[in-house]
């Protein structure tokens, strides 16, 4: 399963520490969105879309990489996210809406804490401070197990 994972991790590299853990569980090559292009992306059988959180959304490079994709229908993709305030379902939601309209299948989700300086919170040593720590780490390599699990046998009964 060929797999690559486009991803921005500009404030802290926080998202960057969570995609190299779950890279390395997927054997997934690494790329910024500005880095590749739309041929690149044809050649993997899995897509990882992932960047820190900033004004609610994803990363703008990842949403201006996504609108220049061709129809992309039955690719196999996933999100994931660090952010200030881990709402999964609110921050994912424009760029799930981006990738499905692109023809997608979203096949899993994965976000957590990530220490956050934005603004104000500079002065008070800013929001979760050490994350993404170790068990945020671990989260993001049982996410990336299931999700090869998942990938490769899409059939198999759900593991409890
Ligand atoms: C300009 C800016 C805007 C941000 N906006 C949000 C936001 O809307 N919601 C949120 O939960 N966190 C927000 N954050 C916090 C980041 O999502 C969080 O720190 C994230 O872990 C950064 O990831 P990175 O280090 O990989 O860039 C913002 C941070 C910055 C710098």
């Amino acid at each position: 399963m060929r797999t690559l994972i486009v991803y921005v991790s500009i404030h802290h590299r926080n998202t960057e520490k969570i995609t190299k853990a779950m890279a390395e569980v997927l054997g997934a090559d690494l790329v910024k969105p500005w880095k590749t292009e739309p041929n690149e992306l044809l050649k993997y059988d899995l897509i990882g879309f992932g960047s820190g959180i900033y004004w609610w959304r994803h990363h703008w490079g990842l949403f201006k990489l996504v609108e220049s994709l061709p129809r992309m229908d039955g690719k196999k993709a996933f999100i994931f996210s660090t952010a200030g305030m881990n709402i999964r379902w609110y921050n994912h939601r424009k760029l799930k809406k981006a990738l499905r309209k692109k023809g997608f299948k979203v096949v899993g989700e994965f976000s957590c804490r990530g220490w956050d300086t934005n603004g104000w919170l500079a002065k008070i040593g800013g929001l979760n401070k050490g994350h993404p720590n170790d068990r945020d780490v671990a989260e993001a390599r049982r996410f990336a197990e299931r999700l090869k699990a998942k990938v490769l046998n899409p059939h198999a009964p759900k593991s409890r």
